[in-house]
């Protein structure tokens, strides 16, 4: 539903996209993970014809972004990363100002507004100027405008940068929703959370190209390693407990404060902790407790944005 080859763009001398591959299947939800200036907005604003590639292509529900803008146009929906409504007009008012410029009828734009608005739990507010909407609720009005023409794609630029977690959650379960009714969704964010819960694959950018990508349980499994937590009997000494284990440590080990232990970097795989407890238990060393910590979202994402490579 979604294709690009090759796509670079440039601002005078920054390098907004340098050679941007993506492939999205219809029905499927694709995130661009990447951390500030890493060339989401711009995919995005290529994607959607706001912006001519300078070299490249990208098709979109089957149309060429470069020849056929208008029919990629009449496909997609888009909310952009500050939402774009107007301030003096009521909710309901922007929406049907936004369905009557993309040429619906006016009875029809009135009827999408208020199903909208419902939709998006906005009825209460929706015949309040926007200037008094929070911005969970300008959030979930942007994203209502970009469902007016009934897309089959979607792109949202950062739909929850900025809301409060219960927002956050709210707006996931919208747009969890459309994607189960088969919408192919395009979503830019700069939190692994969100990309872990969204997408079916995601593709981290970092420098305006694919540094990485995979399903989110792919790329946790790559992006790092977990910790074993290993408390053994007070009897035994801790240096030869860390000696029988060092061939697994994949980093430095730390003691553990305030408890006869180690903390050891690990590549988890299946049957790691069994065949550590038995590795042990034939050393003599008596196992207390032994557990093992999957990588935080925090490291993962650090591990995956960190400098582009030379
Ligand atoms: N209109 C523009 N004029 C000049 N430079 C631009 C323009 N748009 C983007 N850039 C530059 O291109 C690079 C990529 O910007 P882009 O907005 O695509 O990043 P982003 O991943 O969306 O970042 P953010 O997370 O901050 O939204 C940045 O270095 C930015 O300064
Ligand atoms: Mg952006």
């Amino acid at each position: 539903m979604i294709e690009a080859h090759g796509l670079t763009k440039s601002f005078g001398p920054a390098r907004a996209l340098a050679g941007l591959d993506l492939a999205v299947p219809a029905g499927t939800t694709m995130c661009l993970l990447g951390p500030n200036g890493a060339g989401k907005t711009t995919a995005v604003r290529v994607l959607t014809t706001l912006l001519r590639p300078d070299a490249g292509w990208a098709r979109v529900a089957g149309y060429d972004v470069a020849t056929d803008g208008a029919d990629v146009r009449r496909r997609i929906g888009m909310s952009g990363q500050y939402a774009s409504l107007d301030e003096c007009l009521t909710g309901r008012a922007n929406l049907v100002m936004i369905a009557r410029l993309s040429r619906i009828a006016k009875r029809k734009a009135r009827c999408r507004a208020a199903a909208l608005l419902a939709a998006l739990d906005l009825e209460q507010a929706a015949d309040r100027p926007v200037r008094t909407y929070s911005g969970g609720m300008r959030r979930r009005l942007d994203l209502a405008a970009s469902l007016l023409g009934q897309p089959s794609v979607l792109f949202l630029d950062e739909p929850t940068t900025g809301l409060d977690p219960r927002s956050r959650l709210t707006l996931w379960g919208i747009i969890g929703d459309l994607v189960a009714m088969g919408t192919t969704l395009l979503l830019t964010t700069q939190y692994l959370d969100e990309a872990d819960r969204l997408a079916d694959r995601i593709c981290v950018i970092n420098g305006g190209r694919v540094t990485a990508q995979g399903s989110p349980a792919e790329l946790k499994a790559r992006a790092g390693t977990s910790l074993l937590r290993l408390t053994v009997s007070a009897t035994v000494s801790l240096a030869r407990a860390a000696e029988e284990i060092s061939e697994y440590a994949a980093g430095p080990v730390r003691r553990l404060a305030g408890q006869h232990g180690l903390e050891i970097p690990v590549v988890q795989r299946p049957g790691l902790v069994t065949e550590i407890v038995r590795l042990l238990d034939a050393a003599g060393i008596d196992v207390d407790d032994i557990a093992v910590r999957p990588p935080s979202l925090d490291d993962v994402f650090a591990s995956l944005t960190g400098p582009v490579a030379a």
